[in-house]
């Protein structure tokens, strides 16, 4: 059954905590935490000091996708905000197993993050190593953007890879969803799905139970 991680992009900071207990009462166990550098990507969202004060308020499982470049600069520091797992992106990494490793080093779960135009052989060298893959399925650096078809190739393969290998990462996806589209993605196989607007645009509650009924029917 897959698994539903909203992004706090789309949240309303003025009420950051309130509505990440409203996604606690809808039985949300995973929140995404896009992190953006104004390097690797655009735009520039939000950091450590974001991290620590809601970290002190929830005990989600926090995955945190670093859309930095270098970001093994930065793992320590993520690490002792409270990160529960930390994902780096293949294209952003000098030397991507030395990031893993320091991500592994500090006991925590590791993912390697792909942008659309890269080709999924860029990631196959790591799955060893990885606990999670994020399929970027949108340009990273915003949010409410259009999902891009082709990218869902990518969990095929890696779906497809998985079990060829036996490996056990789990496969995320990430930009786009909606509630059109989530049913299909589902399907496919995807573990965990990582909405922004669909969950947080209107009502949370509502969209959680949107979400819930389309993932049940489609797994
Ligand atoms: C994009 C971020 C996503 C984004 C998804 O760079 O990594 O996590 O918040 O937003 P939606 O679901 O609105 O496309
Ligand atoms: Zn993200």
């Amino acid at each position: 059954m897959s698994q539903i991680a909203p992004s706090i992009l789309a949240a309303d900071f003025n009420r950051l905590g309130g509505q990440i207990h409203e996604l606690e009462e809808n039985d949300v166990e995973i929140l995404h935490i896009d992190v953006m550098d104004g390097m690797f990507v655009p735009s520039i969202s939000f950091g450590m000091p974001v991290i620590t004060s809601i970290r002190k308020e929830s005990r989600l499982f926090f995955d945190v996708h670093l859309m930095v470049q270098d970001p093994i600069r930065y793992i320590e520091e993520f690490v002792k905000d409270g990160a529960d797992s930390i994902t780096v992106h293949v294209e952003a990494c000098e030397d991507v197993r030395a990031a893993l490793g320091e991500i592994k080093a500090h006991g925590i779960e590791c993912g390697i993050s792909i942008n659309p135009e890269t080709s999924v052989e860029a990631v196959v060298p790591y799955l060893e190593m990885v606990d999670m893959v994020l399929v970027m399925t949108v340009h990273p650096g915003f949010g409410g953007q259009k999902l891009i078809p082709e990218t869902l190739k990518k969990v095929e393969y890696l779906a497809g890879l998985r079990k060829e290998r036996n490996l056990h990462y789990n496969i995320e996806i990430d930009g786009g969803v909606n509630r059109k589209n989530l049913g299909e993605i589902v399907s496919l196989g995807v573990d965990i799905v990582v909405a922004g607007t669909a969950v947080f645009q209107g009502d949370i509650s509502e969209n959680m139970k949107m979400v819930k009924e389309v993932m049940a029917d489609a797994s």
